[in-house]
């Protein structure tokens, strides 16, 4: 089959927040002193001036404006960034621009101005719905700001939007998970991300786990629960975390699961990018790049980024052909539908042969199963669903003496 170019997507990345969660590993900073809007939207442009050679015309299907909490930016400003955006590169006209908001900085009628900008889907932090656990969590939001917030969506005509949830939440038992889980789908959101909070190295969780967290097998059991009420609800899961009305997943996370493409400008932002060009005027297009898969990420830290980060193209790795396969994985084995031999051969290049091995192994350990009435379809078992890692870790290239 061979390397084709998949969808290119395009993330852009906000640093600040108004106060950094306990929980939180993303790359999120509490803005000290005044949001430099300006100067930060202005070093995305540069940003994305030195990454556009690498994708030429390639038409971008979706923008997600990720964070952090890229709610902090004014309407009217974004609305310029998408006009600079599109000035630079091919935007197809439909494409979904999702913007991620926590309902601590939603004043009214500030969606209505998000959509006259050109936000056409809302991410909302709701977390919970349970005061005790808003504080544990350190939200800056009541409950009640979550459902102001989504009256604010309604008023404004975004009906596509998703509510983050996370479950096994210190203190928090399976009534109360299912309580705020029904309180989410009185909302009525088109989509759903229901997480289980994990404590993350280099958080303050991390260092401290909060008292009161539910064991293991509490939390399989609020997951398991939340699963059966959401599809009783008409929200199907098609992914680890994600449940969606039909129709209304999310474009943007869905290219990330089926090993698309992205530039990611911002500070800590991650990028990837096949190369397919074999002949010198498509390689020209291409930045005269080699055939295969790169990686880029820039500057985590938002004032160094500000400084210089932005200004030259970011630092590019070759992923090894002995990596695809797992990293292809890490992505693919979150999807409820899983994978077949075309979308494994144009992503990666390989050869479907190359899986015969970890399949077959894998079917026989109850993780993986074929997918009935597809020759070469795989997907996660309900088992397999539950002990991803190991799934993935049968995809690990083997290192010569190790
Ligand atoms: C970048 S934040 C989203 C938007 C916004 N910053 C907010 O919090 O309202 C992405 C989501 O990841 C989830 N998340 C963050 N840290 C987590 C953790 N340690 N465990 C589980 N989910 C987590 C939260 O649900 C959060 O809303
Ligand atoms: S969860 Fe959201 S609001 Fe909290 S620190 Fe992370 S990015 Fe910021």
């Amino acid at each position: 089959m061979g390397l084709s170019a998949p969808p290119l997507a395009l993330y852009l990345h906000f640093p600040w927040c108004v106060r950094k969660c306990p929980y939180c590993d993303f790359n999120s900073h509490t803005l000290q002193g005044e949001l430099p809007q300006q100067a930060y939207l202005a070093a995305l442009l540069a940003d994305l001036d030195v990454q556009r050679p690498q994708v030429g015309a390639r038409p971008i299907v979706s923008l997600f404006l990720g964070g952090g909490t890229p709610s902090l930016f004014a309407p009217e400003a974004l609305g310029r960034l998408f006009e600079q955006v599109r000035a630079r590169v091919v935007v197809v006209p439909d494409a979904e621009i999702t913007l991620e908001a926590n309902p601590g900085t939603i004043e009214r009628g500030r969606f209505a101005d998000y959509r006259a900008a050109g936000i056409n889907r809302v991410s909302l932090g709701a977390q919970s719905f349970a005061a005790a656990q808003l504080e544990t969590l350190g939200r800056i939001h009541s409950a009640q700001d979550t459902h102001v917030a989504v009256a604010e969506l309604r008023a404004a005509g975004i009906d596509n939007f998703n509510l983050d949830l996370m479950y096994a939440l210190p203190g928090q038992d399976l009534a109360g998970a299912l309580s705020d889980l029904r309180t989410a789908i009185g909302l009525e959101p088109a989509h759903i991300s229901h997480y289980q909070l994990t404590m993350e190295p280099g958080t303050v969780f991390g260092g401290r786990p909060p008292k009161g967290l539910p064991d293991d097998e509490l939390s399989f059991t609020m997951q398991q629960a939340c699963q059966a009420e959401l599809a009783a609800a008409g929200y199907m899961q098609y992914e680890t975390s994600a449940y969606a009305r039909a129709g209304v997943q999310c474009v943007h996370n869905l290219n990330y699961w089926r090993f698309g493409d992205y530039l990611g400008v911002g500070a800590g932002a991650h990028g990837k990018l096949t190369r397919v060009a074999v002949d010198a005027v498509a390689a020209a297009d291409t930045g005269g790049a080699q055939v295969g898969i790169t990686r880029t990420v820039r500057e985590r830290e938002p004032r160094r980024y500000l400084a210089r980060g932005h200004a030259e193209a970011p630092p590019t790795t070759a992923v090894a052909h002995a990596d695809l396969p797992f990293e292809f994985m890490m992505n693919a084995l979150r999807l409820v539908e899983g994978f077949g031999e075309d979308l494994f051969e144009t992503r990666t290049g390989l050869a479907w042969s190359e899986l015969s091995a970890p399949l077959v192994r894998l079917g026989e350990r109850g993780l993986l199963e074929s997918i009935p009435g597809n020759r070469s379809g795989w997907r996660p078992t309900e088992l397999g669903q539950r002990f991803l890692n190991d799934a993935i870790a049968e995809f690990l290239p083997t290192r010569p003496g190790v």
